[in-house]
């Protein structure tokens, strides 16, 4: 069976392009491959979050990935700080890894600009620690969007060194994971593209009813059609497809009538969009609320996802260990 790995950092929250984007297809794909997903909070440490807010970031991505789906018993879930062999291997990366190369690194050129004061080293390495996630469980495929597609490729071209560099077989490349047409795209509030965390202009799962009826009335529209039929604003667009994602398909045409014979009043639209996104999002919410607090039950699922991932990170690091040469002195005494 194939192993499929996925990462999320422990910052925010999952938005709805989260839930009825990937999370849908992270949810079926665990019947059908082995499967890891984690929370990169070591990724996370480049912005420097306080120590006492970084737990509850952890905790807070962790309930919302299991109050949308993920099943601890078919999954291993797991917390990257957890497994200490990623660290190692992330050591063992950076000797193979050339400045040159994580310099031309898209994330890194953007963060530097962004955030000139900050540029440190975790920044640089943070494809070669996300490369060491990934080679650590010899995954085979990894879903990226495409911010993500250099920092695999990065993860390639490491495997691919570090196996004829030490003449072994331990990494395979990972490939990313493409849902097609499975993959539904959600877009935001805001008038183009789509859903984001670092938009502004997203839905959380964690938004309350207030919350999400204030931000779907606040989204972006154009002045309304004058003449029937005319072509729609990309803004008024995505509200139609924000509406076929949550609401059944009579009510979609019933507004796509409407906007055609320029009957449409926005403010209908967005009230149905915004109670029809309840209607999928409130009880999740409080599954979040109710698992956030759980803590025998998130120490089970811990206990379970960190057993696999070490029992699966050991048995790589010691392939790898071999491989670049290292011997113990020990000697068994009774020999
Ligand atoms: N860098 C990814 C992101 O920002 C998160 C991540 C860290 C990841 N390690 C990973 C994703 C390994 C996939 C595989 O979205």
């Amino acid at each position: 069976m194939e192993t499929v790995l996925s990462g999320i950092r422990s910052t925010g929250h999952l938005h709805l392009g989260n839930y009825f984007g990937a999370l849908r297809n992270y949810i079926k794909m665990q019947n059908e491959y082995n499967c890891f997903f984690f929370i990169a909070d070591l990724h996370s440490l480049t912005t420097h979050p306080h120590p006492d807010d970084f737990h509850s970031g952890v905790r807070t991505i962790l309930a919302e990935y299991l109050a949308s789906g993920l099943d601890p018993e078919k999954s291993a879930i797991f917390v990257q700080s957890d497994i200490p062999e990623i660290s190692e291997l992330y050591v063992l990366l950076n000797m193979i890894s050339y400045k040159g190369e994580l310099e031309r690194t898209a994330s890194f050129k953007d963060k530097v600009r962004q955030n000139p004061d900050n540029v440190n080293a975790g920044l640089l390495t943070y494809p070669v620690l996300m490369a060491a996630d990934i080679l650590i469980h010899r995954a085979n495929k990894v879903p990226v969007g495409k911010d993500q597609e250099q920092h695999l490729e990065i993860a390639r071209v490491l495997a691919r060194r570090f196996n004829s560099m030490y003449g072994s077989e331990v990494f395979p490349e990972p490939q990313a994971f493409n849902f097609g047409s499975d993959l539904i795209k959600v877009p935001g509030l805001d008038g183009s593209g789509k859903m984001g965390k670092s938009e502004g202009n997203g839905i959380y799962l964690f938004d309350d009813e207030k919350v999400i009826h204030k931000k779907v009335m606040k989204a972006v529209t154009d002045s309304g059609p004058t003449e029937p039929n005319s072509p729609m604003a990309e803004s008024v667009q995505n509200l139609f497809t924000l509406l076929s994602i949550v609401s059944d398909t009579a009510t979609v045409q019933q507004f796509k009538d409407a906007y055609n014979d320029c009957t449409i009043r926005y403010g209908d639209l967005k009230k149905q969009l915004a109670t029809d996104i309840c209607k999928h999002t409130l009880p999740i919410r409080e599954k979040i609320e109710s698992i956030y607090h759980d803590d025998v039950y998130l120490s089970k699922v811990i206990k379970r996802g960190t057993e696999l991932a070490r029992e699966s990170a050991r048995a790589t690091m010691k392939e790898v260990r071999s491989a670049v040469g290292f011997r113990s002195f020990l000697v068994n005494v009774n020999d």
